[in-house]
């Protein structure tokens, strides 16, 4: 079979703030997921993402603690790297948009565009300080709410009555929220992308294309938006903290947020691909017509994915290539996700009112929360994590149904076969039936996974157990010992086989236990490649990212012989039982605290 090209590109979290558990399960988990199952495949994977390090979000974050933009992001940054290596999250690069890298594919993005005729300039009024000299981004702006007097509206929205304003302009009085002082209207000019245009030129057919497997309420929004008429959008801003606009005249303007971070899928291939040693392989993703391309998001991050990132793929024809038609691959699919509450309530920092990963992962295995963010993952509808949910899946599935067979049969090999895998005669059909239908599961497991169907993945899986802990209910080893020893040889073998199929059809959602399984069934090497946080250094700086090297994986999608005459090592539980005492404990960390 020939191996695929699947590109795997996650959401940039903004450098702003921790990530909860809505993050991880929106996006970075299912994306993990899915690069995972297509590794052990055997596909080309390149899984990308990094920090999004402009945009409001973050300057705002300093302006309140009186820190510098480039200090926030740099510290949520380092956060993320160790979060992610920590819960094995397998990118194969995961950088920033701070690099010189992003910064000159980006420009040279936007050049493309320019020279392809998508880009046009307009001048509109915009909410300036006089005090501050510059313009102010609408989230800086506070006013009085036309609709209700309310007085401290945002530029944006008013929070009393709910009324959404299209231009900080409609505020009465508007002010600065830097410093209080009075705002006036000032004409500024900027770059519009010309989505009309782009919809003729190629959009409105992209999208109203076969979707099929798309989600439909992914496929649905990015067709409305569409259908319903474009609009140009300005895709530069008057703010110091970005990447310069590559135009003369216009250097002191920067690329919209939006616009440039979504070019970093583009950019991080070809940083990868730098870093290899092989500047021109990010090519294989981006210009083989045959490669695959996901982009794994939240519900909020629909419209950019579907639409603006698509019409600046086809805007910009001709990018890094001879010839001048030569367009980038577009999106083979957006399996965005639905939102994660908690506890019945929207996940929200300022009320700390969510599960911070980092924190979270010095009291609990990376596993368990991985599975109980699969079991629940909101993929057609928003889910609420609740921590008496975790520790009754996790005792229940993890620990009652996967982990107690592990250890039943492991245990059972070593007390009477002084854990050595044993002989087993012939076959009979029962054994050869369960292990036709663990053999079955990898057909069907893999399709759920190719589909990003992973909380169907995890009843199949999980349903395979329940069907193995039967076989030993039925084979009752323990019995047959005392009477028939080759029967009992029989079924430990032919139980072995299927955990040592069930560990491979579990290594997507849980890649440490599955390895933990993989060393006590005696294997070599490790399932998957391995994770490490390394520096570059560009032309006037270094900066850090976290890395995945492929090599020495060992891990395949099929199920392989554990030998008869195998000494296996002492084994050990894969997972703990948790007692409601840490529901308790973990509700208590919720909610608004003295500091
Ligand atoms: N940082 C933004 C967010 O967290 C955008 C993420 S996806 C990107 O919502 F590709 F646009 F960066
Ligand atoms: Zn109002």
């Amino acid at each position: 079979m020939t191996q695929e090209y699947i590109l795997v590109c996650v959401a940039w979290p903004y450098a702003s703030a921790d990530i909860h558990q809505g993050n991880v399960t929106g996006s970075y988990l299912p994306a993990d997921i899915y690069a995972r199952f297509h590794r052990l495949k055997g596909n080309h994977v390149l899984m990308v993402s990094g920090s999004d390090s402009h945009g409001t979000p973050v300057t705002v974050k300093a302006d309140e603690l009186g820190k510098s933009a480039r200090e926030i992001f740099e510290y949520y940054h380092g956060r993320f790297l160790e979060l992610f290596q920590k819960l094995g999250l397998s990118y194969d690069l995961f950088t920033h948009t701070d690099t010189e890298n992003h910064h000159r594919v980006s420009q040279d993005l936007f050049l493309t565009l320019l020279k392809n005729g998508y880009l046009y300039t307009k001048v509109t009024p915009q909410m300036y300080s006089p005090q501050s000299n510059k313009f102010l981004p609408d989230r800086y702006v506070e006013g009085t709410c036309p609709n209700c007097g309310f007085t401290r509206a945002r530029g944006d929205q008013c929070d009393n009555c709910n009324t959404l304003f299209e231009s900080a302009s409609e505020l009465i009085d508007p002010r600065s929220k830097l410093d209080n002082s009075p705002l006036e209207l000032r004409d500024t000019e900027h770059f519009f992308l010309d989505l009309p245009k782009l919809a003729e030129d190629g959009l409105a057919n992209w999208i109203n294309d076969d979707k099929e497997h798309w989600r439909p309420q992914v496929i649905n929004f990015a067709r409305n938006f569409v259908n319903q008429g474009l609009i140009g959008r300005a895709v530069t801003r008057d703010m110091d903290w970005g990447i310069p606009v590559p135009v003369e005249g216009y250097e002191n303007k920067v690329l919209y947020v939006w616009f440039e971070a979504v070019i970093g899928y583009l950019s991080a291939t070809i940083e990868w691909a730098h870093n290899q040693g092989q500047p021109d392989a990010w090519r294989n993703w981006w210009q083989n017509p045959k490669a695959r391309t996901l982009y794994f998001i939240g519900k909020d991050n629909i419209p950019f994915h579907t639409v603006m990132w698509p019409a600046q793929l086809i805007g910009a024809r001709g990018l890094y290539s001879d010839d001048p038609n030569q367009r980038l691959n577009l999106p083979y699919d957006v399996p965005a996700n639905e939102f994660m509450n908690m506890e019945g309530r929207k996940i929200s920092g300022s009320m700390n009112w969510g599960v911070w990963m980092l924190d979270a992962l010095e009291r609990h295995d990376p596993d368990p929360l991985r599975y109980y963010l699969t079991a629940i993952m909101p993929e057609t509808r928003d889910s609420d994590w609740s921590w008496e949910g975790y520790v009754e899946r996790n005792n229940t599935e993890l620990v009652g149904n996967w982990g107690n067979l592990v250890n039943r049969v492991l245990n059972m090999t070593r007390r009477y076969f002084n854990g050595v895998v044993p002989e087993p005669g012939e076959l009979t059909e029962q054994d050869q039936s369960l292990l036709a239908a663990i053999d079955a599961g990898f057909e069907t497991v893999g399709k759920l996974y190719d589909a990003c169907k992973f909380r169907a993945a995890v009843q199949e899986n999980l349903r395979l157990a329940t069907m193995v802990n039967q076989y030993l209910e039925d084979t009752s080893p323990w019995l047959t010992v005392k009477t028939d020893l080759a029967a009992t040889a029989r079924s430990l073998y032919t139980a072995i086989q299927a955990i040592n199929g069930l560990k491979v059809l579990w290594a997507p959602i849980l890649p440490f236990t599955s390895q933990q399984l993989h060393e006590m069934l005696g294997e070599n090497g490790r399932l998957f490649g391995t994770q490490k946080v390394e520096t570059y250094q560009e032309s006037n700086r270094s900066h850090i990212a976290l890395t995945y090297d492929p090599d020495g994986a060992v891990g395949k999608w099929q199920r392989e012989e554990i030998p008869a005459g195998r000494s296996l090592p002492k084994p050990k539980p894969l997972f703990k039982k948790l007692d409601d005492q840490v529901v308790a404990d973990e509700l208590a960390r919720l909610g608004s605290r003295p500091d």
